[in-house]
């Protein structure tokens, strides 16, 4: 059935990511690991994290506030609000209900949706329930808000340096600029233990890596033979890398997007797609009886098909990755940091171009979709939609800390987590004006967060009103 609107997707992004973060040459030299492990082996530049000022609430109320502003929306035209999350920080509240303070000052309580999560996936699931709902005969001709929002710690070990810090907003209705091609979904969903959070009483997931990656790539494969097979179906020609113009994908680390692309060549490879030159042909065919289980662990086919496709992985590929290299996983904020990427790179030439998009959270969840880009009308234009963005400005002004003050933060905030009765530093001044930040948990566990206001640097957690709500908040 033909939905009722038309070009349904994004009409405007933010993003925000803590000022504060870690080189990834001294984190690998300070951690006793060979020169070039996490830059070249893992190919990430730097990693964000929080201070105990912030967390996935504050980012998220960060975010929106800023999005609206910037926009100028009136916060009573939201009618669908959404959270991907999997930063636990309330077993039963969700994300969501912190933001509605946000609304409930403009006297807007009438906002659906709640949070999602699996992993890095529940940003795309709240994204999917977003774009439904407006595609929907429930839609009442209001926004719908997206908000991803995850702070990714681990524990000390292989896996510390994948971690990061982000919270992006996504305003969704019709006409947008970034229109969503709902008929190309291929999804891929079963039950692994590749990464999990069993362990309630820390904030840090149990991992098996190398399942992750394999399970990863198999999701890929899977997601992208469906997408493949249903454009066919409604489009009657082949489709294959050729027919996007960009790629971005779920970065946990930039090494893992190098080797999925190629694997999406060989996947066209293996079916014949006009996208493979002759002499890729030749490259790949030694490869081509491998079975699927073979194929994920030979390192000769990683080699020879992430050198095949290192050109197009250069024009397709390359402007998705600034933010994830800079920030590090963001875990549900990931995928659209590699998207905002390619708006920050190549704004209005974007127009008519398609983007396909790779979402995977662990446990595992993942599909692969994508969207067109359209001519916007201000402010929901890709030019506008970049300029809010300032990527460049926001990654300039950050502070970069040595290792050791990063490791005494994850300390301090390993002490913190789950914990109640405790008053954070009244030392904002690293934090932009407008952001918003946690002043104290009380006795009842309660949170209560403040904005910094234009530019003076803090003010006290005693002007926090007692109920929780916010004191600048308008
Ligand atoms: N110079 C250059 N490269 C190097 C060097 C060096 N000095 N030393 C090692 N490397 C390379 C390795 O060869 C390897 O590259 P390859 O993948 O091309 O073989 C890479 O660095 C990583 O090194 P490994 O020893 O293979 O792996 P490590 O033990 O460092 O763990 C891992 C990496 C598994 C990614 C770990 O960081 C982790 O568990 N992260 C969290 C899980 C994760 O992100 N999974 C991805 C999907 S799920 C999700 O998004 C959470």
């Amino acid at each position: 059935m033909e939905s009722q609107q038309k070009n349904v997707g994004i009409l405007a992004m933010d993003i925000y990511f803590p000022p504060t973060c870690v080189d990834q040459e001294a984190l690998e030299a300070h951690d006793g690991a060979s020169k070039g492990k996490y830059t070249i082996g893992l190919g990430q530049d730097c990693m964000a994290f929080c201070t105990e000022l912030e967390d996935v609430i504050s980012m998220s109320l960060t975010v929106v506030k800023s999005l609206l502003k910037k926009y100028e929306i009136n916060p009573r035209l939201i009618g669908r609000l959404e959270v991907g999350s999997e930063t636990v920080i309330d077993k039963s509240k969700s994300i969501k209900t912190w933001l509605m303070q946000i609304f409930e000052e403009h006297g807007n309580t009438d906002i659906e949706g709640v949070d999602s999560t699996n992993a890095c996936y529940g940003g795309t699931a709240a994204l999917f329930n977003c774009v439904n709902w407006v595609e929907s005969s429930s839609w009442d001709g209001r926004y719908g808000l997206v908000v991803c929002t995850d702070s990714a710690v681990y524990a000390e070990g292989p896996a510390r340096p994948t971690g990061g810090a982000a919270a992006i907003a996504m305003l969704i209705g019709p006409n947008a600029p970034i229109a969503f091609e709902s008929k190309f979904r291929g999804t891929h969903m079963a039950h692994v233990y590749d990464f999990y959070k069993p362990n309630l009483a820390s904030e840090y997931p149990v991992v098996d890596g190398k399942l992750s990656q394999t399970c990863y790539l198999m999701a890929l494969d899977s997601c992208y033979r469906r997408y493949c097979s249903k454009f066919e179906k409604l489009e009657g020609k082949q489709f294959s890398i050729s027919d996007a113009d960009y790629f971005a994908f779920h970065s946990p680390y930039n090494k893992l997007v190098q080797k999925s692309f190629a694997r999406l060549y060989f996947n066209d490879f293996l079916r014949n797609a006009s996208s493979v030159e002759n002499d890729a042909t030749e490259k790949l065919e030694p490869f081509s009886s491998l079975s699927g289980d073979e194929s994920y662990q030979s390192r000769d086919l990683e080699k020879v098909s992430q050198l095949v496709a290192k050109s197009l992985y250069g024009a397709k590929v390359q402007p998705s990755t600034l933010i994830p290299k800079q920030v590090g996983n963001m875990y549900t904020a990931s995928l659209y940091a590699a998207f905002i990427s390619i708006l920050h790179s190549n704004g209005s030439t974007l127009v008519g171009k398609r983007v396909v998009m790779f979402s995977y959270g662990s446990g595992l969840s993942s599909t692969m979709f994508s969207f067109r880009f359209q001519e916007g009308q201000h402010p929901f234009s890709l030019s506008n939609i970049a300029s809010v963005l300032d990527v460049s400005g926001k990654l300039e002004s950050r502070h970069v800390f040595p290792p050791e003050k990063f490791l005494e933060t994850l300390k301090l905030m390993e002490h913190r987590y789950g914990g109640k009765d405790f008053v954070t530093s009244s030392d904002t001044s690293l934090l932009a004006p407008g952001t918003f930040y946690l002043t104290k948990v009380d006795s009842m566990y309660r949170r209560y967060y403040a904005q910094k206001v234009g530019d003076t640097a803090t003010f006290s957690a005693s002007l926090i009103h007692d109920n929780g709500s916010l004191v600048n908040g308008h």
